[in-house]
């Protein structure tokens, strides 16, 4: 069955580089990102896991655990990162999934065969503490990911889900925000915006941003 937004991730076993992972209870109640690569020693891989490693500490400012994917085995990926350590200057400290015989690639639907048989695309899952998948990107092979962005998208969502609102247009972290549709009853909305909003429309509503 399809993957989509609201479905359950699907749980799973796989070999990694720190050992067994089983994918839920590895996730226990974190919020998670689940990015393929296409293969071990390719250059756009090797400089996105640099990248991801030294933006560790944002995700753990964000309760959210990162795991990458490649389709080779946990030997190959052990020899790779003596290589993304040394040219990105990053100690990887993530685990990343031996997928040689591309049970999870499959599970997630990342190998688009229409561009490559037996390789992933860039495919990147949130995934929220419920185990709900709550964004789905694909990139091309050729394409290296913007994680400055997986982080923004991780702060829309979690300002949706602990704060009732959604975010605007090329919203950065600090800028205002938009109370959703749904919430109408004006004394939750004096307790939840204290700060007051400034409606446009009765659908759009301006308030800034409350964990701030
Ligand atoms: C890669 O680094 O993974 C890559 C680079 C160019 C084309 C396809 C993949």
């Amino acid at each position: 069955m399809a993957l989509h937004i609201g479905s359950i991730a699907p749980d799973f076993e796989q070999d990694s580089t720190e050992g067994t992972i089983r994918f839920h209870q590895w996730l226990a109640d974190s919020w998670g990102v689940l990015f393929s690569h296409p293969a071990d020693f390719t250059p756009v891989c090797t400089t996105e896991l640099g990248r991801v490693a030294k933006l560790k500490p944002e995700f753990e400012k964000r309760k959210t655990k990162v795991i990458a994917l490649s389709v080779d085995t946990g030997a190959s990926h052990k020899n790779w990162i003596g290589d993304i350590e040394e040219t990105q200057s990053a100690r990887i400290n993530f685990p990343i999934l031996a997928d040689a015989d591309r049970k999870v690639s499959k599970l997630y639907d990342m190998i688009h065969p229409e561009a490559n048989d037996t390789l992933t695309v860039r495919s990147v899952f949130i995934i929220d503490p419920k185990k709900k998948v709550r964004l789905i990107i694909t990139y091309p092979a050729s394409t290296g990911r913007n994680f400055d962005e997986i982080l923004r998208v991780i702060d829309s969502l979690q300002l949706t889900e602990y704060h009732s609102v959604a975010t605007p247009v090329d919203w950065k972290n600090g800028d205002p925000v938009v109370i959703v549709p749904s919430l109408k009853d004006p004394d939750i909305l004096r307790q939840k915006f204290p700060k007051g909003w400034r409606e446009l429309k009765p659908y759009l509503r301006l308030t800034p941003q409350p964990d701030r």
